[in-house]
């Protein structure tokens, strides 16, 4: 495996997740394949959980590795071709990524939706310069349309609890005051389905998602409906996606336009009553009592936080690979 990009680049994600778990029992056995090399990790947005676990992955690996902040220390980069560059960004992406290039082995990515142009953002405008431009393997940790790393590490977090052999998966929209990206949702729902759960995507009218993503999943706007019998209830804001509303969140930027009773999507007891006595997952950060109430997230039917510990062997298993199949 060369770039991680999607679930396709996994191919089987059975025996991907097979291979996870192996490697969460023996997270120390493959130093040999990083010896000497070096993990590029560069951040053009936040982060808690992927620069912390991406880093270890790394170091579990025998890698050294090296973060750069690029709002924070580096110089600012101008991404488009053709720009007079006579404001504020000093250097241009296209000299900074095979410069970037020159200290690493392999380059990790974060570099969310920008919500400037969708057709950029669809693109994956700053990942995909990396890859052509960068002569290294790359993988994403949350770019503009997935976080195919969370994604991992949810599929991973769901087959050491699931208690039926094809759980029923319910990937809800909650509020939130901002306007998130898709990435997590949109790879959320395509791993959900390859891994062959009964998958429901349950939102208000407005927030539906890119119909590639939720191929082979039901979507049901009574999100009370697509709770009955869950086995797991995956929570996540999103902003719009449709032409014309794209990146947008609906309650604030179209007030009174849309029929919608926005705060009873937040996740709470109410609707885990009609579960199949469901597991509760997020990805984190999370919004308390906004995405889901203190009372949810809590319980003992919380996962977020062994969520957040596979994500040190997703991306541990990801790297790995790279180093298996490049070195
Ligand atoms: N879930 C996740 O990617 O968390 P961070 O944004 O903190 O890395």
């Amino acid at each position: 495996m060369r770039y991680y990009t999607n679930v396709k680049d996994l191919g089987n994600l059975q025996e991907a997740i097979k291979e996870a778990l192996e490697v969460k029992a023996h997270r120390y056995d493959y130093q040999h394949l990083g010896k000497n090399k070096t993990c590029l990790l560069i951040f053009f947005n936040n982060s808690l959980r992927t620069r912390l676990s991406t880093q270890k992955a790394a170091q579990n690996l025998g890698m050294n590795t090296i973060v750069l902040d690029v709002n924070a220390g580096a110089w600012k980069l101008e991404t488009q071709r053709g720009v007079i560059m006579d404001g504020d960004k000093a250097e241009h992406l296209l000299e900074a990524i095979p410069v970037m290039a020159c200290y690493a082995d392999i380059i990790g990515v974060r570099s969310f939706a920008r919500f400037e142009s969708k057709k950029d953002d669809y693109e994956e405008l700053i990942l995909s310069q990396f890859i052509k431009y960068s002569g290294k393997p790359v993988f994403s940790m949350e770019c503009a349309t997935g976080h195919p790393l969370q994604a991992l590490a949810d599929m991973i977090t769901i087959e050491e609890h699931k208690e039926t052999a094809r759980p029923k998966v319910v990937m809800t929209w909650a509020p939130h005051p901002g306007r998130l990206p898709q990435a997590v949702p949109n790879s959320f729902a395509q791993f959900a389905v390859a891994a062959g759960y009964e998958v429901v995507v349950t939102h208000p009218h407005g927030y539906e998602l890119d119909p590639k993503f939720t191929e082979g999943a039901t979507i049901e706007y009574d999100q009370m409906k697509a709770f009955e019998g869950a086995d797991f209830v995956y929570a996540k804001n999103w902003s719009a996606y449709q032409d014309g509303y794209y990146g947008k969140n609906l309650e604030k930027d179209f007030p009174g336009q849309f029929n919608e009773d926005w705060k009873s999507w937040t996740v709470s007891d109410r609707q885990m009553a009609v579960t199949n006595n469901a597991h509760f997952m997020h990805c984190l950060p999370v919004r308390r009592n906004m995405i889901v109430t203190d009372d949810v997230i809590e319980g003992p039917r919380s996962l977020v936080i062994p969520e957040a510990a596979n994500r040190e062997i997703s991306a541990e298993t990801v790297i790995k690979r790279i180093l298996e199949t490049e070195f």
